[in-house]
């Protein structure tokens, strides 16, 4: 039996305890961590996977030391400018979901330009949030959503689920089938919490930059034979 999977999202957790158990700085685990997300996305788009969600950057990791965040910013800034060939040539959409106001401007400069150079692309579409909480997420939207009805536009009793999620910053992007969390820790974090309410999930203890398209592979077989129901019978 095989199951629709159209999407997966994935928590890329672990690159910090790779670095330490290998007596590196834990910037290093966050650049091989870097070269893994390259991989899985070249294998997501081989496998015929029309979406891939990754976790990037989450609201909570700006409470990290100064030294680090600069790192990933800078991780960014390069990745950004070095992988649109590549993304191109792949037939790759990207796009970012997150609060673009606590990124610096010429990342978000960057960022535009990428979504926008890659818009007509249609084999995966890569969607990576940066800057990153769900709880942020509903809370934006539901600021739009009270402002048109403050305005008139919108009459409250009209509001529907599938009018809501099209406020939310994934809107145009269906739900996760899959969610997959490296490093052996089994939460959400504040992660696509509306979006998730039917996926299924998978947590592998691989630290991220161990995760390979061979793990990909065995778990969208595992996946595979799950029963999925959606609180049917
Ligand atoms: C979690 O590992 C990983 C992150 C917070 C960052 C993920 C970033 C990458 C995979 C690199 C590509 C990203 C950018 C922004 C270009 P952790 O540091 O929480 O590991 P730990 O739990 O072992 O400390």
């Amino acid at each position: 039996m095989t199951n629709t999977l159209e999407h997966i999202a994935v928590i890329m957790d672990g690159n910090g305890r790779w670095a330490q158990k290998r007596g590196l700085p834990r910037t290093a685990g966050h650049k091989k961590g870097a070269e893994t997300l390259r991989e899985i996305a070249k294998a997501a788009a081989d496998m015929g996977i029309k979406y891939l969600t990754l976790y990037a950057f989450s609201t909570e990791n700006w409470k990290r030391d100064k030294e680090e965040v600069d790192y990933l910013m800078d991780l960014l800034r390069r990745y950004l400018k070095s992988e649109l060939k590549e993304v191109q040539e792949r037939g790759a959409r990207i796009c970012f979901i997150g609060e673009r106001q606590m990124l610096a401007d010429d990342i978000v400069t960057e960022m535009e330009r990428i979504e926008k150079e890659t818009a007509a692309n249609d084999k995966l579409t890569l969607c990576v949030a940066l800057s990153y909480g769900a709880r942020a997420e509903i809370v934006a939207a539901a600021k739009k959503v009270a402002a048109l009805a403050a305005s008139g536009r919108l009459e409250p009793e009209q509001l529907t689920e599938d009018m809501f999620k099209n406020f939310l910053y994934t809107a145009g992007i269906p739900d996760p089938d899959l969610v997959i969390r490296t490093s052996g820790e089994q939460r959400i974090s504040n992660y696509l919490l509306w979006q998730i309410a039917y996926s299924e999930f998978y947590f592998t203890p691989t630290l991220w930059p161990d995760f390979s398209p061979e793990e990909l592979k065995k778990i969208i077989s595992d996946f595979n034979s799950r029963e999925r129901r959606y609180g049917k019978i």
